[in-house]
């Protein structure tokens, strides 16, 4: 008898478990140009395993969603704690701590593709930890699963190729038109993605992110749904790294 009791409990922990499956619209793949992260008051600093290479590094995979929600739109008691009147993506869905074991045999590989540049001691792995946290515990994908769908989005489109065939080339000189920078990643990608521009240590503005946008089964680029107010002016820098 207690057995019983005890059994339809787990059952409805299980479904309770089930039934939190994070709910968003898509992804953004962001990744970041060293150049321009670089270049801007705050600096850089290399990771201990050396300058990354003249290379797109990843930021993160974010689930968002497709239309910003009040605080009457959203369910579940995590969503509630927060105190954001909109929200345009979910964050921090549990406390699953990212375990370095789960992720070993793509330590390498994240080491050359997602490197962090921040002055804070030059562990990349609490860059992965923080998103991990953040953006990875809402992404439906398990900690293997969500490092390793952003690995392989970035290594199917090498951005840093597909500019440089559209002539758009790291330099501290020459300005770029925002729109060839656009059309360039659409036709080397089949997908249009959102561009994000920073300031650099003399004001000038540079490409700073690219938000490729993928559907929320992690499985195919699609197309980004949402514009993006993202600092840009017609003509941008790609600085050098
Ligand atoms: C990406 O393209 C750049 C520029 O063409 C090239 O130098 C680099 O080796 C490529 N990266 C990969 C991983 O193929």
């Amino acid at each position: 008898m207690k057995l019983v009791v005890v059994l339809s409990a787990l059952l409805l922990l299980s479904l309770v478990a089930v039934s939190s499956a994070e709910e968003f619209d898509f992804f953004y793949l962001v990744q970041q140009w060293p150049g321009s992260f670089c270049d801007t008051k705050k600096g850089c600093c290399f990771p201990d395993t050396g300058k990354p290479a003249t290379d797109f590094g990843i930021h993160g995979l974010w689930p968002n969603y497709a239309k910003c929600k009040t605080r009457g739109e959203l369910d579940g008691a995590l969503e509630m704690v927060t105190k954001r009147k909109k929200k345009c993506w979910p964050e921090n869905c549990n406390s699953e701590r990212l375990k370095l074991w789960e992720i070993k045999d793509l330590v390498t590989e994240l080491d050359a593709n997602w490197p962090t540049l921040a002055c804070k001691g030059g562990k990349s792995i609490e860059f992965w930890t923080h998103e991990w946290e953040k953006h990875g515990t809402c992404s439906n994908l398990d900690q293997h699963g969500y490092f390793a769908t952003a690995l392989g989005f970035k290594a199917r489109h090498n951005l840093t190729g597909i500019l440089a065939d559209a002539g758009i080339v790291p330099s501290d000189s020459e300005t770029y038109f925002l729109s060839s920078i656009r059309d360039a990643i659409k036709q080397g990608t089949g997908f249009t993605a959102n561009l994000e521009c920073n300031r650099g240590v003399a004001g000038e503005t540079q490409l700073f992110q690219v938000y490729q946008c993928i559907d929320r089964a992690g499985e195919n680029l699609i197309d980004c749904p949402l514009p993006m107010q993202g600092n840009c002016k017609d003509r941008v820098q790609l600085p050098a790294f």
